[in-house]
């Protein structure tokens, strides 16, 4: 009986250890609940995967060190008919440079992109409106930053069936970025009145997540990969790029 004691002792120990942290963090008294946090079926090396896609989706339609460097995958976990790991639906990043939209986040930048290729005419997929918004109910989103609250409410209303995180709200706090003091689980938690459920995968590959928010307001912190520092602001700019303007002088 050694065996599924041990188990059991092992998740107690993991749900003090969430619990505890999440006291600490915040400030409502809102517990993340179980049926946010249920335990993940999913691999964690496809989750791995998939965050990695998230953030590379950043250098595929930006700059792999865009400022705000928020990217995003949309994935089909049901469909695993050509990769076990599930299939890609739809990626984004954030556009509020690029659209000069303030609301255009990488996470509603995502969601605008997916019903998009769900619904086009002549896309993979041929949607009407109504069968692509019942279809988010079947999609994960991966985004390499927590949701804000607008976003995360924004992935409550779509209906998705799963959103994974990288880096925390609270880290993008400590490295200097200003947010909106919500977590999450916060506004998932409060949102069970609507249809289905939304499970949450917080702090997945936070190690490279991390780094994509960690040098926007630390100078001494490197650059991601394929950027350095340049410019009067000595900010990251794309390694490639410098080099045209250079050329063009
Ligand atoms: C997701 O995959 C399932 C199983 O293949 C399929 O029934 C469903 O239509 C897919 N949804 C989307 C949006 O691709
Ligand atoms: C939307 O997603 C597709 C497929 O992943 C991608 O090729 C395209 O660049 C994305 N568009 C935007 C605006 O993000
Ligand atoms: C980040 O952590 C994961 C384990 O969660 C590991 O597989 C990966 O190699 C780490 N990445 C880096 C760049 O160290
Ligand atoms: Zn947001």
């Amino acid at each position: 009986m050694l065996y599924p004691l041990s188990i059991l002792s092992l998740l107690l120990l993991a749900l003090i250890h969430l619990t505890h942290g999440h006291n600490q963090r915040h400030s409502h008294g809102l517990q993340p609940s179980q049926q946010i946090l249920s335990p993940d079926s999913i691999p964690y090396q496809t989750r791995v995967f998939w965050m990695r896609k998230a953030n590379a989706a950043l250098a595929e339609l930006a700059s792999p060190c865009p400022f705000g460097a928020f990217g995003s995958v949309v994935v089909n976990h049901t469909d695993t008919s050509s990769d076990p790991k599930g299939r890609l639906v739809c990626m984004s990043v954030n556009q509020n440079m690029q659209k000069g939209n303030p609301t255009l986040h990488g996470e509603i930048s995502e969601i605008n992109n997916c019903s998009e290729i769900l619904t086009a005419p002549d896309g993979d997929y041929r949607l009407s409106t109504s069968e692509a918004l019942k279809a988010f109910s079947k999609l994960s989103l991966y985004t390499n930053a927590e949701p804000c609250p607008m976003c995360a409410s924004a992935i409550r209303w779509s209906g998705f069936a799963e959103c994974i995180y990288g880096t925390s709200i609270e880290t993008l706090v400590d490295k200097g970025w200003g947010q909106i003091s919500i977590y999450s689980y916060e506004v998932f938690e409060e949102s069970t009145n609507l249809p289905g459920r939304t499970k949450l995968v917080p702090d997945v590959l936070a190690n490279e997540t991390d780094p994509f928010f960690s040098w926007q307001f630390d100078p001494q912190y490197s650059c991601p990969k394929g950027c350095v520092r340049t410019g009067e602001d000595k900010s990251c700019q794309e390694i490639e790029r410098r080099f045209d303007r250079e050329l063009r002088r």
